[in-house]
């Protein structure tokens, strides 16, 4: 079945953007002239994505002011809303009724992609073989204890091809990480993690964690997942978003060079 849904979760309060985010939710801050949330819509639309759910939260009125003038002729954007901040798998099936039982498309908008090529891979991998595939990428061992981490079939692990996953775990300490592969933002499901989403209890900070719903697929032979190296911004944090504005400044046509001269005399002061 075709992919045509893109969820993104953004309910969260942003607390590691105040004072900024007591105005702005941290979605709608701006790489330099365009929200982050933009940039996500943009590559939902990019992957053949015509409908765009936004979980939202009904103290960030603006992200719904947003959505209202932002679907275009190629994708509609709406919001649903997560009232209680439950964590990510609550914020997934909150969308439930809105995406129906078909498969969709979950984007994290804290990180930006250098383009929809992931994406458009996990989408093709999914209407290929039926299951749910995600993006994963290699990080170093100290990194690991801040994501999802998965243990990939043997032998199969090269740069964008698919791999079975065989188990997950979200946030493992270092010592118990069992490999130094790590979910990033990414994820097309089936229809069938809602019924596991049901099953799942919460976790020790009383979320309900996507990645145990994952994990059952993963028990199921359900899961595959593309070890990526795409260009990644991870704007989850004040510093993580200031070098995606300036990167991203920098590869523009029209403001690139001129931003480029400007740090280049600034630096050779
Ligand atoms: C979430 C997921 C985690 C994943 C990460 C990717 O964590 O729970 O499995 O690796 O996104 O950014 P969060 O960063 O929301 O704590």
């Amino acid at each position: 079945m075709a992919v045509r849904t893109a969820v993104i979760p953004a309910a969260g309060m942003g607390t590691r953007f105040l004072p900024a985010t007591r105005a702005t939710p941290k979605e709608l801050l701006p790489i330099y002239d365009t929200p982050a949330l933009q940039f996500v819509i943009d590559e939902a639309a990019q992957a053949g994505c015509t409908r765009v759910v936004i979980v939202t939260s009904r103290a960030k009125p603006s992200i719904e002011n947003y959505a209202s003038a932002a679907s275009t002729d190629k994708v509609t954007v709406s919001v649903v809303y997560q009232d209680s901040p439950l964590g990510l798998g609550h914020a997934v099936s909150c969308a439930r009724q809105a995406v129906g039982d078909e498969p969709f498309v979950v984007m994290l908008p804290d990180e930006i992609m250098g383009d929809a090529s992931l994406t458009k891979q996990l989408v093709g991998l999914y209407e290929q073989s039926g299951k749910s595939s995600i993006g994963l990428k290699r990080v170093p061992t100290a990194e690991v204890s801040n994501y999802g981490n998965v243990k990939v079939a043997s032998g199969a692990s090269t740069k964008e091809s698919s791999v079975a996953i065989l188990q997950v775990v979200e946030k493992p300490k270092q010592a118990d990480a069992v490999s130094d592969i790590v979910i990033i933002g990414r994820y097309v499901l089936s229809p069938k993690i809602f019924e596991k989403l049901e099953q799942i209890k919460p976790s020790a900070n009383g979320e309900l964690q996507l990645t145990d719903a994952l994990a059952m697929l993963a028990s199921e032979n359900a899961l595959v997942g593309v070890v990526s190296d795409i260009t990644r911004y991870d704007t989850g944090t004040p510093m993580g978003l200031l070098r995606a504005v300036i990167e991203i400044a920098l590869e523009r046509k029209d403001i690139g060079p001129q931003l480029n001269s400007w740090l280049k005399e600034k630096f050779n002061k």
